[in-house]
């Protein structure tokens, strides 16, 4: 995957880049990630790369003319998708990480100030993400979120390759809790499921403590997920299923807070 990010402080990609598993993709050759100064394209003396809002009102507008001369050097014979970060976008979920992970390249935009120059999106941008509702100082923390999100999941990035499977949302649940050594802390010992050496006790309790969790911490994903006939067995003899059940009901009759 080739990430191209159009930004106006290219410094802020430095660390999250030179850490961990973005490192190991990057010096593995799974990843390569080209930043571009938007400022170098700037068509006035003073390299300006915003301005004020016709109309007036408050803070700066990103101008045209040098996001749209930066874009223009950095596609060639094989262009990206290209990607706004905008607060006004679609927002960012696990299954948007696993769509854009099936593109060779992305280019990343990252907006500044009140926002970017309407024609520019209109023109050339293919698609605009937020990664949540809520405003940041600029998209270039949200880009970050986008490469180190879509980068786990590249065939060949994480050492076991269950461990992007087996990820909270992947099936629609929760992550169940995990425990390591010691067997026992703060007066809490492990369940002794996980201690059994038993794989399909393990899976059974694992199964259990996700939907457990998922009921409590984000009842409104359960509506969405699909059980089999032996998960509602589970469910049932863990004495879960009637509050699945009231979830999905919810579902159908749009009650809230069925959980
Ligand atoms: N730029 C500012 N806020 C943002 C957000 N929530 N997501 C993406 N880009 C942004």
């Amino acid at each position: 995957m080739r990430f191209d990010v159009l930004t106006i402080f290219p410094e802020l990609f430095a660390s999250p880049l030179q850490e961990g598993i973005l490192r190991r993709a990057l010096a593995a050759g799974k990843i390569a990630v080209d930043l571009h100064n938007i400022r170098d394209y700037a068509v006035d003396k003073h390299r300006m790369t915003d301005d004020r809002p016709f109309g007036g009102g408050e803070g700066m507008v990103m101008k045209p003319e040098p996001l749209a001369g930066c874009l223009a050097a950095v596609q060639g014979d094989e262009p990206g998708r290209v990607v706004l970060l905008t607060p006004r976008g679609r927002t960012y979920n696990q299954q948007e990480v696993a769509r854009l992970a099936g593109y060779p390249r992305l280019v990343l935009i990252c907006g500044r100030y009140e926002g970017v120059d309407e024609r520019f999106t209109r023109v050339w941008v293919d698609e605009q993400i937020s990664i949540g509702d809520y405003i940041l100082t600029g998209g270039e923390l949200a880009a970050m979120v986008l490469i180190d999100s879509i980068t786990r999941l590249l065939p060949g990035v994480l050492g076991c390759s269950q461990s992007a499977e087996n990820d909270t949302f992947s099936h629609g649940l929760l992550k169940h809790p995990q425990y390591t050594r010691p067997r026992e802390f703060a007066g809490i010992a492990v369940p002794d499921e996980l201690l059994s050496g038993n794989h399909e006790e393990i899976a059974r309790y694992r199964f259990i403590e996700s939907v457990r969790l998922t009921l409590k911490h984000r009842p409104e994903l359960l509506r969405r997920v699909s059980f089999a006939v032996d998960e509602y067995m589970l469910l049932e003899q863990a004495g879960l299923l009637e509050a699945v059940k009231r979830l999905k009901k919810g579902k159908e009759n749009n009650v809230q807070g069925a959980a």
